[in-house]
């Protein structure tokens, strides 16, 4: 009784205490179609590789005697890999079957019998209905890479036919009975190794995944596989970590992803969900690393706006100000109060944050005066877009709301102060925050692989990339 709840507990461990992944990749059938292309084409130039080493014996032929030979010089002419398919087993991997292959080789041979009678000429074998079946097992390296190995293996080959050139007739008999059947075997035990070479081979690739991608001098995305990858019935789901860090400090934030699943789509070769998770992890890494902070000065401000930074345009809102501080030029200094939180909803991302602004009058000798403090709540909606091997961001203002939170000059209304702060928003803070978005952020990524066709989709909790992909 003991044992068996020991054991059903020890069975849920795994799953109580596995994190959702912030990203989700799915590699759909037309992905897996287009790996086969390009696995096709390495296994064939592996089977041009096959070297058959030289052999001689010595037979005894009636009424001749014994015939010494000898065959040297074998080459594959030609491999011919006219069919194959992938078929995905669901909760082991992939099984790769070759049928209707044709290998063919020339060589040269030689005899030699009653002591002095010599005689060579060339070859050419012809080895056809080769079938191969491969079981390809995918899982998780130490480093939450993906990597493949060979599960199992058989090649068996259908016909051989061996034609020769040059010698006597009676010769063509000895070769085709037993030395026919010794190629064959010298063919088909060197096929199981070439593909599982062929298939290791994919593994210097999967480790190039950007399990850590640096972003920028604060900021690091961690791609790592949180778990094996799951083989479906039309798909191989990776479920990887999605987590921003600070470069060198990974700190948990205090929110976890939340669980999302991606739509049973297939017209793209890949799908890549990204959940906010990820990126509210970047917006709490950017905001430890205190970038989240803009001051404003009036420099920055379009020189054909109306609006200035200084007490004269704030003192027609606030007259204390022009009172007190006459002729001085003003700073804002804008900080982030709260970790700004995004939302993705069905077409809509809006990004929620809360900041606070403090405004200053520059004193002639460079001191700083506090004038105010104000909170400023701003929406904005997020438009997300692939750009490269990027995702990139422009986000535009939905709406603003602001409330007094400190007076150094007295009372006085904020109502008035909301288009020159829509302004300041408008003209700086946005422009600011949308050339730091444009820069982009990598998407996790295997070797020179290149995005087509790709379209961005945002859903609920989760945006969704999809796209084909071609290897160069
Ligand atoms: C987008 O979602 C936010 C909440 O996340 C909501 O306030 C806003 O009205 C939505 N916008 C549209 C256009 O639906
Ligand atoms: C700078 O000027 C202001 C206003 O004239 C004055 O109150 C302040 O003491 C000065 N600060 C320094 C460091 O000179």
């Amino acid at each position: 009784m003991f044992l068996c709840c020991w054991l059903g507990l020890v069975a849920l461990i795994p799953t109580t205490l596995s994190t959702n992944p912030g990203v989700k990749v799915r590699l759909t059938e037309k992905g897996i179609e287009y790996g086969r292309q390009l696995g096709m084409a390495v296994i064939q130039q592996k089977l041009r590789s096959i070297k058959i080493p030289d052999f001689s014996g010595t037979e005894t032929v009636s009424p001749i005697g014994k015939v010494q030979y000898s065959l040297s010089n074998m080459h594959i002419v030609n491999v011919g890999l006219p069919k194959s398919s992938v078929d995905l087993v669901p909760g082991t991997g992939v099984t790769l079957s070759i049928g209707d292959a044709f290998i063919s080789l020339n060589g040269n041979w030689r005899v030699k019998y009653l002591r002095i009678i010599k005689d060579s000429g060339s070859f050419d074998l012809n080895v056809n209905g080769l079938s191969i079946a491969t079981t390809i097992s995918i899982k998780s390296d130490e480093t939450g890479r993906p990597a493949v190995s060979t599960a199992s293996c058989s090649a068996t080959v259908g016909s051989a036919k061996v034609k020769f050139h040059g010698g006597a007739s009676w010769l063509y008999n000895l070769f085709t009975t037993f030395i026919d059947k010794a190629l064959r075997n010298a063919l088909q035990k060197q096929i199981c190794p070439l593909v599982a070479d062929a298939v290791s081979d994919l593994n210097p690739q999967l480790k190039t995944l950007n399990v850590l991608a640096k972003v920028d001098k604060y900021a690091e995305i961690e791609y790592s596989m949180v778990s094996s990858p799951t083989v479906l019935k039309s798909s191989i789901d990776l479920s990887l970590k999605g987590e921003f860090y600070n470069i060198g400090k990974h700190q948990e934030p205090p929110f976890s992803p939340a669980a999302f699943y991606l739509p049973p789509q297939n017209n793209n070769m890949l799908y890549i969900g990204m959940s906010a998770f990820t990126v509210n992890s970047a917006a709490f890494v950017y905001n430890n690393a205190g970038v989240l902070s803009l001051s404003v000065t009036d420099d920055m401000i379009p020189k054909s706006s109306p609006i200035r930074l200084n007490t004269k345009t704030f003192g027609a809102f606030i007259p204390q100000i022009a009172k007190q501080f006459p002729g001085l030029m003003m700073k804002l200094l804008m900080k982030m109060e709260k970790i700004p939180t995004l939302t993705f909803e069905p077409n809509n991302a809006t990004v929620q944050a809360t900041t606070t602004v403090t405004a200053f009058a520059i004193q002639t000798n460079s001191t700083l005066s506090p004038l105010f403090v104000l909170n400023l709540e701003a929406s904005v909606s997020a438009r997300m877009f692939v750009s490269e091997m990027k995702l990139a961001a422009a986000v535009t203002l939905n709406k603003m709301d602001l409330t007094l939170a400190k007076s150094y000059v007295g009372d006085f209304q904020v109502g008035p102060l909301e288009n020159v702060f829509q302004g300041v928003l408008k003209w700086v803070v946005i422009p600011t925050v949308n050339a730091q978005l444009a820069k982009g952020y990598p998407l996790p990524s295997i070797g020179k692989m290149k995005l087509m066709n790709t379209q961005l989709d945002v859903l609920k909790d989760y945006m969704l990339i999809g796209t084909d992909v071609q290897f160069s």
